[in-house]
């Protein structure tokens, strides 16, 4: 595996490839093995796998943890050889923003909700260091986790908008034995705190088998039994709840006769979760499969 840590060294090393198919799984590092099922399925599609590394400043709010946000490229590093990928692309704030850009992309409506919502800018920082990965890396596919579902209807909508010739390949969540999606924030998490937090996935799954019986038949009842089963565990504070349509992420009343999206956010002290599912399912990766 090549490590690179600028554009120009980047594009050398691509050069040769470009009548390849080329597959890139953009992060943000301390990988784990949500990030390595991305780069396995890659490496099963793909002839070159390109592995980025970038704690993307312009994505987080002031009050968010940026600083704080957990970086080892040197396990990084090995986690990504071994998974099988040719080419980690690790650069500096000052390689990706010599300047602060004047250009920025803004994908609209879509992230008017849920983390939209709750972090404004958010979704700006995302598609702009995204557009500006696909400019420098010209991938043939790119490989996102639908963990941050939102991200995935935000990214195909700014490749259908501005035409990159980009396929974008949606993968499932993956979780760890109790249900909690893994998560490089999960290791901010108390013992406690973590107990805790599996309320997420547990209540998640519920209202997925209550709606695909036919128990819960409105957006209302699933954010009702959302709203009190999280409630219950004392350390979380709910940010949202909701229910959209996917990938239009439109206000929905009856659920049935479309793919939807229940997603929830929540705080267990400082750190913020997040997870949905999307109705109705296809199979996830069972952890005995990883
Ligand atoms: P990061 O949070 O590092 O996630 C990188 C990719 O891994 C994203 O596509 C995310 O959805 C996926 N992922 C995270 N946890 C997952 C899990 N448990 N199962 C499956 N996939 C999972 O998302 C970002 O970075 C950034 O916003 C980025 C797209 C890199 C832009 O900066």
């Amino acid at each position: 595996m090549k490590t690179v840590g600028t554009v120009q060294e980047l594009r050398q090393f691509l050069r040769p490839l470009r009548d390849r198919r080329i597959g890139l799984v953009p992060t943000m590092g301390y990988l784990h093995e949500g990030h390595v099922s991305l780069i396995r399925r890659a490496r099963k599609e793909c002839d070159v796998v390109v592995l980025s590394v970038f704690v993307n400043p312009l994505q987080f709010g002031p009050r968010e943890d940026y600083d704080r946000y957990p970086r080892d490229l040197d396990r990084d590093a090995r986690i990504a050889e071994q998974a099988g990928v040719d080419v980690l692309f690790a650069p500096s704030v000052e390689e990706m923003y010599p300047e602060k850009p004047l250009t920025t992309v803004t994908v609209s409506r879509l992230t008017d909700r849920l983390c939209g919502a709750s972090r404004p800018g958010h979704f700006d920082g995302v598609a702009t260091v995204v557009a500006k990965l696909f400019h420098i890396v010209e991938p043939d596919r790119a490989y996102f986790g639908l963990k941050d579902a939102q991200q995935v209807a935000v990214v195909e909508r700014m490749v259908r908008d501005l035409h990159f010739p980009v396929e974008i390949i949606p993968c499932p969540t993956v979780r760890e034995k109790d249900g909690l999606a893994v998560s490089s924030r999960n290791v901010y998490l108390s013992e406690e705190e973590r107990e805790q937090a599996t309320v997420l996935s547990a209540g998640l799954r519920e209202v997925a088998e209550k709606v695909q019986a036919g128990e819960m038949t409105r957006s209302r009842q699933v954010i009702d039994y959302l709203q009190g089963r999280i409630s219950s565990k004392p350390l979380a504070r709910i940010d949202y709840v909701d229910v959209l349509t996917y990938p239009d992420l439109t206000p929905v009343d009856a659920l049935q006769g479309q793919r939807i999206l229940v997603a929830v956010a929540v705080h267990f002290g400082s750190t913020r979760l997040i997870d949905n599912v999307i109705l109705p399912e296809k199979e996830e990766v069972p952890c005995s499969e990883r």
